[in-house]
């Protein structure tokens, strides 16, 4: 008998039906509009944020750029980010000069600290920019409260929680913006992609033009001018109208899809709660008020060398279990774009969180394979 195949940590979210989708996309296009698929995705996307308006971009940096251009942010503004977040977060607002100011996250969620927020706002404060680790939100209301406050904007980084709600309104509606990814790693996916959603009146209309590359086409396309010209700064964010159309059918079954993740993400909660207890790992805790899209399954170990002996124990055992961002506090680029800050709690997540094998399609069976491995690992 040979060895078992390995648990691949992730396997892209693929319902077979995608192809003949883009297949349409290609023979119907010259008839069609040719942001049809596109548009189709922004109805969808929009109807889930409350009908707020949505752009289909290319990615979520991209959308989190646009976000940074929306704000009009430039050197001297400061943004407030988490230290425990992808790289992203910071530097579509770094591009655009802001200086970056890495908080603290909330040790049972891993989602941004409002304490540590309230500790960094200075004058200078532009934005708070919040992310939903692992599909799960934190504290929306008290960051909301704290902006409104000091009279800076919140921005939600959505890229794990769409689909997702706090006290029962969607994640992606908290913010005065909010950005999604549908790069291949996601719940939803099309190799790359990306939303913006518009939940401010202020923002819709400029929203069109910055992504339309500084025009007003987006007017003329709906008939209200016969020509377009340049007026403002902008870029092309727009994926090909193929990427929607590989998109669609996935969000049109999206609630099958998260609910398979959903009953995978329980089975290795309801499998590791005594061994993770006697070992002194912790898992995620998902609080009442939160919905989660069950994004990530994470144990978190109490140092850098417990998590390396485990993810060694697991790789023998055909298992990956990779780790997840650094703490961008202690990066290179934060020595260039950020206010120094101390951020002991990312630092520490960072060292000691690795990810589960979660994806659509993973098997009771292959599932069964990590848990039997991690119950194997003992102190
Ligand atoms: C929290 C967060 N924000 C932003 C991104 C960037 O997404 P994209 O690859 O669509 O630009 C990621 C990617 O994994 C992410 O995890």
């Amino acid at each position: 008998m040979g060895n078992p195949e390995r648990v691949p940590f992730l396997v892209p979210t693929m319902l077979g039906s995608e192809a003949e989708s883009v297949r349409q996309a290609i023979e119907h296009s010259p008839a069609r509009s040719p942001r049809f698929f596109s548009e189709r995705v922004e109805e969808t996307l929009s109807s889930i944020h409350g009908g707020s308006p949505a752009h289909f971009v290319t990615s979520c940096t991209a959308a989190l750029h646009l976000s940074a251009l929306l704000l009009d942010v430039k050197p001297g503004d400061e943004v407030i980010v988490p230290s425990y977040t992808f790289v992203s977060t910071a530097v579509a607002f770094a591009l655009e000069g802001a200086t970056i100011v890495f908080a603290d996250i909330d040790p049972e969620t891993l989602c941004l600290s409002p304490e540590s927020v309230a500790q960094l706002m200075s004058p200078r404060t532009r934005a708070v920019v919040t992310v939903h680790y692992g599909g799960v939100s934190a504290h929306l209301a008290e960051l909301v409260s704290l902006c409104r406050t000091h009279g800076v904007d919140l921005i939600e980084d959505n890229a794990h929680g769409f689909g997702g709600a706090h006290e029962g309104r969607p994640l992606g509606t908290w913010g005065a913006l909010s950005t999604l990814s549908f790069d291949a790693q996601k719940n939803l996916q099309c190799g790359e992609g990306g939303g913006l959603i518009v939940n401010e009146q202020r923002f819709v209309e400029r929203a069109h033009i910055l992504r339309d590359r500084g025009t007003n086409r987006h007017e003329f396309m709906t008939g209200a001018i016969s020509e377009y010209t340049w007026i403002d700064r902008g870029s092309n964010f727009s994926p090909p109208d193929y990427a929607a159309a590989y998109l669609l059918p996935q969000l049109e079954v999206r609630q099958q899809i998260q609910r398979e993740r959903a009953t995978a993400w329980q089975r290795y909660h309801d499998a590791l709660g005594p061994w993770a207890e006697a070992q002194g790992v912790r898992l995620p805790h998902i609080p009442e008020a939160a919905e989660s899209t069950h994004h990530i399954y994470w144990l978190l170990f109490p140092g850098g060398e417990a998590r390396k002996q485990f993810r060694e124990h697991m790789d023998v055992h055909g298992v990956d279990t990779p780790p997840h961002y650094t703490s961008l506090s202690l990066s290179a680029g934060a020595s260039s774009f950020a206010r120094p800050t101390d951020t002991p709690r990312s630092n520490d997540v960072a060292e000691g969180l690795v990810r589960l094998p979660l994806h659509f399609g993973l098997t009771p069976m292959q599932q069964d394979r990590v848990i039997d491995a991690a119950l194997k690992w003992v102190v």
